[in-house]
């Protein structure tokens, strides 16, 4: 094993037993440190107090702070602040993510708009019975995505209600997982931050369009998205890193189109 500091994991737990999903979780933490230093922590939403989003929208316009549940929301992404590398890991329960987990995306879905999340990376982890994994996956990886998140590994297992579980898909399973945790490792243990691909700098230049135009609509999108020098004409993406020129040539154009349009709806706004 290298030297290498300890890499403080944080698992935010969708399932709500300690069951198929917590098990493949500690297959992981056992793989990973083959690799390197590790501690997990286990956030269970299960037991979290995190109430159901109202739907009132006043996180998003005017800033988290006022969102009129008040509940653990704030120290769990205080939590996945002072992590290392956040794991999600949730079943697939009617094909998607379990109820849990939507709660936990839909409370701190203000982060879509204000993402925050460029130094850590991420590992995605679904198990099902048969099929919905392949969607449990691309919906985390699109919330890990725009949040900010290095998305370093994937891991989808197959394991079916009941006893058995035959031989050969003990093994496909322990061979993603293995890949997964290997994945995983090695993004942790690299400093540097990736250069984003296309449709990255395309979702950067789409927020810029929106948000640049909607100081009065959406104030708190706005003021962040200044502070942080992303309305900057000079930005380039939302951290210093290389950025393919084609892309960036691309994802200017987008923008300009899209502000246009948006100007065009903002000045149609009350009108019959
Ligand atoms: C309410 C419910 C819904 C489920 N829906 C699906 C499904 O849509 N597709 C699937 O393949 N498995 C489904 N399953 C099976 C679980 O995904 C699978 O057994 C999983 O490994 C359970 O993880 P857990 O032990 O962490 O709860 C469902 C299980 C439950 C309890």
């Amino acid at each position: 094993m290298k030297t290498e500091p300890m890499k403080k994991i944080l698992v935010i737990m969708g399932s709500p037993r300690k069951g198929n999903t917590f098990r493949a979780c500690e297959d992981l933490r056992e793989l990973m440190q083959q690799d390197i230093p590790v501690e997990f922590e286990y956030l269970w939403l299960k037991d979290a107090h995190l109430l159901p989003c109202k739907g009132c929208y006043i996180c998003i316009p005017r800033g988290e702070e006022k969102c009129p549940n008040r509940d653990d929301a704030p120290a769990i992404e205080e939590k996945m602040r002072q992590a290392d590398g956040v794991i999600f890991a949730s079943p697939v329960y009617g094909m998607n993510v379990t109820g849990q987990m939507k709660t936990f995306v839909d409370r701190l879905s203000y982060i879509f708009h204000r993402p925050r999340f460029f130094d850590k990376k991420a590992l995605l982890l679904s198990t099902a019975g048969g099929i919905g994994n392949r969607e449990v996956l691309g919906y985390l990886d699109t919330v890990a995505g725009v949040w900010g998140f290095e998305v370093a590994g994937k891991a989808g297992l197959l394991i079916p209600p009941g006893s058995t579980i035959a031989p050969f898909r003990v093994t496909k399973n322990q061979n993603v997982l293995k890949q997964a945790a290997q994945d995983f490792s090695a993004a942790l243990s690299r400093e540097t931050t990736k250069s984003p691909g296309l449709m990255k700098v395309i979702i950067f230049h789409a927020q810029r369009a929106a948000f640049s135009q909607m100081e009065k609509e959406s104030p708190c999108d706005y003021q962040y998205w200044k502070t942080q020098g992303w309305l900057s004409p000079d930005a380039r993406y939302y951290v210093d890193v290389p950025v393919n020129p084609l892309y960036g040539t691309i994802g200017r154009i987008f923008e300009w189109i899209q502000v246009r349009n948006i100007r065009k709806d903002l000045q149609g706004t009350g009108k019959p």
